[in-house]
């Protein structure tokens, strides 16, 4: 973590009682100087944060927010079109599969601060609380259905590039999670309108963690800044955004082929014992994963040898005993 990085985790966690520039230069081995040009560098990023002559630093506004404002001018890529979202709304996929269906183009984006009723795989919710990346695509591939299966497992590489900018080491769940050492921190969900050979429009939303709110460690999922130290949830969504685009446009043109090596690399379920069910709770496939094939499918090897790839399901690791 940067000298930067360190005086801002001191500052959030110093509170509204704030810290004097002497204790962070003291703390981190630098001049005062040096801690007055971190924090003028910070403010510069968007971080509030007051000066008082004889009490020192404290932060009064949280980072830049997941919005439109507050992203787009730190995307990089040309690929993305058009923003939309604010500050709140009940889910950007259903916001971005409304805007599809209306016709909005390839590289429109939804992207908000919070979600009332955020949406997960198996009609699960979302949790998603200010402090979020919370993001939907328009995309309009020329591909058959049958070929969208992978693109989450492409779209969980780039939303783990993304998080690697800022010095996590995330792991992949296939099909769809981002885990971090201490639980799940993004979610991708993945939605289409579709003729039998052709996709009309596809709707990808990504979810991340990024600040925990007010619940103590090590309660609930986690959280990107638990991994690496505050930083603003916009930053991170337009790091998502820039590699989302990177990673769709090398799907488009070489399928799931051109990141095997890189979900390999970053595979939490390699050489786990998994049961795999489909939605009704049935076991489809029970062994040790192996990795996944150019199909996307997750590959189990069972005590007896077969293998089994699975299209869809959700795993389960089983307890080390049941290893075989
Ligand atoms: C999952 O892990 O089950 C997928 C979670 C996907 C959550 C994101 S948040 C942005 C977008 N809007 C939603 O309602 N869901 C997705």
């Amino acid at each position: 973590m940067s000298t930067r990085e360190s005086v801002l985790d001191a500052l959030v966690a110093a509170g509204g009682d704030g810290v004097s520039g002497q204790s962070l230069a003291d703390r981190f081995g630098v001049s005062r100087v040096a801690i007055s040009k971190h924090v003028a560098a910070l403010q510069a990023q968007g971080y509030t944060i007051e000066a008082v002559t004889g009490r020192g630093y404290r932060l009064v506004a949280t980072p830049s927010v997941s919005t439109p404002a507050g992203v787009q001018p730190l995307v990089r890529s040309p690929f993305w079109l058009r923003f939309e979202g604010g500050m709140e709304t009940g889910s950007t996929n259903d916001d971005a599969r409304a805007l599809a269906r209306s016709g909005a183009p390839e590289g429109t984006i939804v992207v908000v601060a919070r979600q009332t009723a955020g949406r997960g795989r198996l009609g699960r919710s979302w949790l998603s609380p200010e402090g979020g990346a919370y993001l939907s695509a328009v995309l309009r591939p020329q591909v058959a259905p049958a070929d969208v299966s992978t693109l989450t497992l492409a779209l969980g590489v780039a939303v783990a590039k993304s998080f690697e900018r800022f010095g996590a080491r995330p792991r992949l769940k296939w099909p769809n999670d981002v885990l971090l050492e201490t639980g799940k921190v993004a979610g991708i969900l993945v939605e289409m309108a579709a003729e039998a050979d052709r996709v009309e429009w596809l709707v990808a939303g990504i979810g991340a963690n990024v600040l925990r709110p007010s619940a103590p460690a090590g309660v609930g999922p986690a959280y990107l800044s638990d991994a690496v130290g505050a930083l603003a949830p916009a930053e991170v969504a337009a790091a998502v955004l820039d590699e989302v685009a990177d990673a769709y446009a090398q799907w488009v043109a070489t399928g799931f082929r051109a990141f095997a090596a890189d979900y390999a690399e970053r595979d939490a379920l390699l050489g786990e014992s998994v049961a795999v069910r489909d939605a009704a709770g049935s076991v489809k496939a029970s062994g040790v994963a192996t990795g996944v094939d150019i199909g996307g499918r997750l590959l189990v090897r069972a005590q007896d040898g077969t293998v089994t790839a699975v299209a869809a399901g959700e795993v389960t690791l089983r307890d080390s005993r049941d290893r075989n």
